[in-house]
């Protein structure tokens, strides 16, 4: 689908998009890079990694590919130094890493809570911490910016009301939600960082719908949606742009919920 931006919009910006490999933050990192930033991926998985490069370059994106998990400092740490090495600078640090699976707290181990913890809450908040001393204005990039940087980071609407069988993903992305705002007045304040999220709803084609919803309850979600359908992952990443750019200057602390309607929505009676 054709893009309402300018392609320039981004032009000299460098974006890091964590799960960049795949799903929506695949989508956001295209949309990064067909409007003019170079965008570093990071994933855990190497083959991903290279299939999500090799689909970026063959669109003309100056793009590459960084092996990493958000779980282990010394990766993010190695992973924005090497981003840094290679493109000089980084404005912008989307946090799309995530850990999903269903399952009842009966049935969910302490370790399994943590892990999702571990890899959406505190990965997104050591993906920021580590991040910082690039995204500053006039940050240690080689070219010196004139503002802050800005952080995205991918949330949902589970904790919103309660969603069956997440408690795990609920907890985490409340965290990432409050990292989102406590960033935003500090960071803000202090360096000029805008920090906001997106809350996708269901998203057609994305392993987190695939893994979530099944058959029917991807029909179901359609009967609730009141604008009648699953959204694109287009539809994320073009409310992302809308955030990178100029036009989402004086939006920080935000997080924007892109669902159609959905988790507002309740039965006709
Ligand atoms: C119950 C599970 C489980 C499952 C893992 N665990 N999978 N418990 N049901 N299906 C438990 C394990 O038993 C273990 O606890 C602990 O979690 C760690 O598991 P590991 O397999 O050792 O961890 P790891 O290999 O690091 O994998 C973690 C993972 C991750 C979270 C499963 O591999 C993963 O999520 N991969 C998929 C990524 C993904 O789908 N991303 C899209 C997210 S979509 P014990 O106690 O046994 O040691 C998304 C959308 C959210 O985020 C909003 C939806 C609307």
């Amino acid at each position: 689908m054709e893009s309402p931006f300018k392609p320039d919009i981004l032009k000299g910006k460098v974006a890091l998009v964590t799960g960049g490999g795949s799903g929506i933050c695949f989508e956001i990192s295209t949309q990064l890079g067909k409007h003019g930033a170079a965008v570093a991926i990071m994933g855990r998985r190497r083959s991903i990694l290279d299939t999500a490069v090799d689909a970026l370059r063959s669109q003309g994106i100056r793009a590459i590919g960084f092996q990493g998990d958000v779980r282990k400092q010394e990766d993010a740490r190695r992973v924005i130094e090497s981003t840094i090495s290679h493109f000089a600078r980084l404005d912008i640090l989307v946090n799309g890493a995530a850990g999903n699976f269903l399952v009842s707290p009966e049935d969910l181990s302490t370790n399994g809570f943590r892990t999702v913890l571990d890899i959406d809450s505190v990965g997104t908040y050591t993906m920021c911490h580590e991040a910082l001393k690039y995204l500053k204005k006039g940050g240690s990039g080689k070219d010196q910016s004139t503002t802050g940087g800005l952080i995205l980071n991918i949330s949902a609407t589970l904790h919103y009301t309660a969603a069956w069988y997440q408690i795990h993903v609920s907890a985490a992305k409340a965290a990432v939600d409050s990292i989102t705002r406590s960033l935003a007045l500090e960071w803000g304040t202090d360096y000029e960082i805008r920090v906001n999220g997106i809350a996708p709803g269901p998203i057609e084609g994305t392993p987190g719908l695939q893994k979530l919803a099944p058959e029917e309850m991807k029909n179901k979600a359609r009967e609730y949606i009141p604008l009648y359908r699953l959204g694109e992952k287009w539809d994320i990443a073009m409310a992302a742009l809308f955030l990178a750019s100029h036009a989402g200057k004086y939006i920080n602390g935000a997080t924007i919920i892109v669902d159609g309607g959905h988790w507002l929505s309740r039965p006709r009676h």
